[in-house]
């Protein structure tokens, strides 16, 4: 008997004892490969030497002073070497402890932007659909996720949520990529007219959309497409990459790679790579300055704890002395094409896709008509366990094609993993898969 309180109460933890590179033990010896780093956290896989020292060091010299008294070295390090990785225009950043914080932080600030603006009205903030940004309920307000959502409905602002940009599912026979964008573009001008564009403040995305719909990167033009809809109503345009960032794309930013820029980034998971609870919003120069004059009605206890920011700085230091972005790119790049090798003509794969190390495979119970995994079947919770038993992590979701029904599986090994890891995982996922029969009967 145990005295937690467990995510998924009444569930059996195998209880985790020993990290090492890509690999993860249980306290029965079980060896698994961390195919997803949790839930695109791990970066630097587990026991990296100079992120265990960093920490050390820090606790050791000063823990934790909090930051209504005092600001603290690594915190202005760490604030220096983001701004400068960021191509917003004289970042600031606030330091949170994890991704749900940093997305209620970036919800009040465009509220405090527009207040400071003197446009009081202004303070929807328009979504997408199947998309996820917290578990809080500011930042479940904002998410599309169905299936997180539900229990706390009555509890949520019900503000407009637009299509997610997700070509494999929505984009017409007949459509071109552009026409396609365009679309989605109207569909979100006719919101915010719809919403009055007076009373909204901004919209809010995934980059790449990571848990709802299995790293689903966006189609050609389409954030360049959404920055046009903003500008042309005057709404902050805020991109959560608290999956997508940090690298785990192949860029800092993820956005690096659509041609834009937003007024607020939020980060998180990878920025500390799980050695330590961190998070943080990103505003510009322009957003900070408007809203400095007023101040920021905000803050948590361990708003720029020292020691998570001195393990986001050695995190950091790994990732460009160990040139990891580079290796992102690469072993991406084999990833998803030895999971299209291995699964092109697997009867229910229908898409492997993906960023970087941030890759999806989307399982559905026939590749040409693309009938989704119908949502009764449980089919995630089916798969993590099994993968588990074949000893690997991936971080199987569900709700892929509506936000009910579809399934699929998102891979977000660390930037460590070597080119025969990719293969074991490969491998260990085929295992994986070749025990489901995809009938309703597994
Ligand atoms: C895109 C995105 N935003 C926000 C969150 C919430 O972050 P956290 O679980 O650290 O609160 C997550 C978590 O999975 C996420 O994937």
């Amino acid at each position: 008997m145990s005295s937690v309180f467990y995510r998924a109460p009444g569930q059996a933890y195998p209880r985790a004892v020993r990290g090492e590179g890509v690999y993860l033990w249980d306290a029965d010896g079980q060896k698994y490969l961390d195919g997803s780093g949790g839930a695109a956290i791990s970066c630097l896989g587990h026991g990296h030497a100079g992120v265990i020292s960093a920490v050390r060091r820090q606790a050791g010299d000063m823990a934790f002073a909090h930051t209504q008294f005092f600001t603290n070295e690594p915190q202005e390090q760490l604030a220096v070497r983001l701004a400068e990785l960021c191509p917003i225009p004289d970042a600031r950043v606030y330091f949170l402890s994890g991704g749900s914080e940093a997305n209620e932080t970036a919800l009040k600030l465009v509220r405090q932007y527009w207040r400071s603006a003197g446009e009081h009205d202004r303070h929807i903030v328009i979504t997408r659909r199947q998309s996820y940004h917290g578990n809080t309920l500011g930042a479940l307000s904002v998410t599309g996720h169905t299936k997180r959502r539900a229990p706390y409905e009555p509890m949520l602002h019900q503000w407009p949520r637009v299509s997610p940009c997700n070509a494999y599912r929505d984009q017409l026979p007949n459509e071109t990529t552009a026409q396609y964008v365009r679309r989605l573009a109207d569909e979100l001008d006719q919101a915010i007219v719809a919403a009055g564009p007076g009373n909204v403040a901004a919209f809010m995305g995934e980059t790449v959309v990571g848990a709802s719909l299995g790293a689903v990167p966006p189609a050609e033009g389409y954030w360049r497409a959404m920055r046009e809809v903003c500008d042309r109503h005057g709404i902050l345009l805020v991109l959560d990459e608290v999956m997508a960032g940090c690298g785990r794309t192949g860029t800092w930013h993820g956005f690096e790679q659509d041609g834009i820029q937003p007024d607020i980034v939020t980060l998180a998971k990878g920025i500390s790579g799980g050695y330590q609870p961190l998070g943080a919003a990103l505003a510009s120069g322009a957003v900070h300055e408007r809203m400095a004059q007023d101040g920021f009605a905000h803050g948590h206890t361990f708003v720029g704890h020292a020691t998570a920011c001195a393990a986001g700085l050695a995190v950091l230091d790994a990732i460009e002395h160990e040139d990891l972005l580079k290796q992102v790119r690469h072993r991406g790049r084999l990833l998803r094409s030895e999971l299209r090798r291995r699964f092109s003509s697997h009867a229910h794969v229908g898409e492997v896709r993906g960023r970087g190390l941030f890759v999806g495979l989307e399982l559905v119970l026939d590749r040409e008509t693309r009938q989704p995994v119908p949502a009764e079947w449980g089919l995630p919770a089916k798969l993590r366990k099994a993968a588990m038993a074949h000893g690997l992590i991936c971080y199987p979701g569900g709700g892929t094609a509506d936000g009910k029904d579809g399934a699929h599986i998102l891979l977000a090994p660390p930037f460590i993993i070597s080119e025969p890891q990719v293969h074991e995982l490969c491998e260990l996922l085929s295992d994986t898969l070749g025990g489901f029969s995809f009938d309703g009967t597994d």
